[in-house]
């Protein structure tokens, strides 16, 4: 009778391993992380930035993200999601998007179409999310 319990209560926590917050929790500067971020980023892109950026990022209402240097950035692109130009026509997407969906976006408008600028994880959106820069467009890494 123990030794059922036990094995239970591993089932339980084994399936609360395979939920979303664990999940954050093992992503690295890695392949695989990479193909599941970039998986991620094409929905959130698709459903929040295409409209002003073009379906390719060959910009529209907003600015080409293709060969951008603040898409280079890591630091700016990041404040930009996350901040917006709300003076300028770019929205703010800290109050809608998490963590993890800032970080697929990211990784996704780096690393698609001619750009080549590599992985944005979760806890660098985090790290900024709480310490907003003076001057976001600026602050280039
Ligand atoms: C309502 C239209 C709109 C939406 C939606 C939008 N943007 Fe923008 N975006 C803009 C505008 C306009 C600018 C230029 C702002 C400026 O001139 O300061 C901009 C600028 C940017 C830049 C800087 C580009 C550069 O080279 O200066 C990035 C990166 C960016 N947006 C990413 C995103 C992402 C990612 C999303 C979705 C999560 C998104 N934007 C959603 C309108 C939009």
């Amino acid at each position: 009778m123990k030794k059922q319990i036990g094995i239970g209560l591993a089932a339980i926590l084994a399936a609360g391993l395979m939920t979303g917050s664990a999940w954050t929790q093992e992503l690295a500067n890695d392949e695989e992380s990479l193909a599941l971020l970039m998986e991620e980023g094409e929905t959130v892109y698709a459903n929040n930035c295409a409209a002003c950026h073009g379906v390719e990022g060959e910009g529209g209402g907003g600015p080409a993200l293709v060969g951008s240097s603040v898409v280079e950035g890591r630091s700016a692109v990041i404040y930009q999601i996350l901040f917006g130009a709300t003076d300028h026509g770019m929205p703010a997407f800290a109050p809608i998007l998490s963590d993890q969906e800032i970080a697929a976006v990211a990784t996704y408008i780096r690393n698609s179409w001619e750009n080549d600028y590599g992985i944005v994880l979760p806890r660098s959106v985090e790290m900024r999310r709480s310490a907003p820069p003076e001057n976001p467009a600026e602050d280039a890494e």
